[in-house]
């Protein structure tokens, strides 16, 4: 195994994604590996997404809406867990089922190591681990490390 040099960090904005970037932070610094930070979004199906939605003051499709609350909602994630520009991380959103964005992700930027939570903002914490990271662990073409929160 070669070091390291590109980590993908999958967050939902949960407290055990948080914990695996503060683990992907101090990882990405001893390797001195580039980070970046990803969340995938989904829009209802039972909407189509072009479809326009008026929201506040705003009108426009409903993929807009997500989107914009999507980088939102990542930016705020990163604020309260200390992350500022100057740290060099990277951060997207894409739209997509989070599982397979993710992997399709990883592959086409070709990440060397994913860090994730074990647990989401959804889970049963009886599991071992949630269906986006057993999915994760199971469908990647690089190492995957999961933590706790
Ligand atoms: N939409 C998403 N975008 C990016 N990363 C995600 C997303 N959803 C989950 N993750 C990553 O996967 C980790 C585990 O979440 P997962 O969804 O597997 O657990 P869960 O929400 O507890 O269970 P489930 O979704 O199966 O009900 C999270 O800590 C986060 O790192
Ligand atoms: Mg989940």
């Amino acid at each position: 195994m070669s070091t390291p040099k590109k980590i993908l960090v999958p967050v939902d904005f949960s407290d055990c994604s948080a914990a695996a970037l503060a683990h992907a932070r101090v990882l990405a610094e001893k390797l001195g590996a580039k980070l970046d930070v990803l969340h995938a979004y989904d829009v209802p199906t039972f909407v189509p997404p072009h479809v326009s939605v008026m929201m506040g003051e705003i009108d426009a499709p409903l993929s807009e809406h997500a989107e914009r609350h999507a980088n939102e909602q990542l930016a705020i994630f990163l604020q309260d867990h200390g992350v500022t520009e100057g740290d060099g991380i990277g951060s997207r959103t894409l739209m997509g089922p989070p599982a397979l964005t993710l992997l399709e992700a990883a592959e086409q930027g070709k990440y060397d190591m994913i860090v994730m939570g074990t647990h989401g903002r959804t889970g049963l914490s009886r599991l071992v681990m949630g269906s986006t990271a057993e999915k994760v662990v199971r469908g990647a073409h690089c190492p995957v490390l999961t933590v706790h929160a």
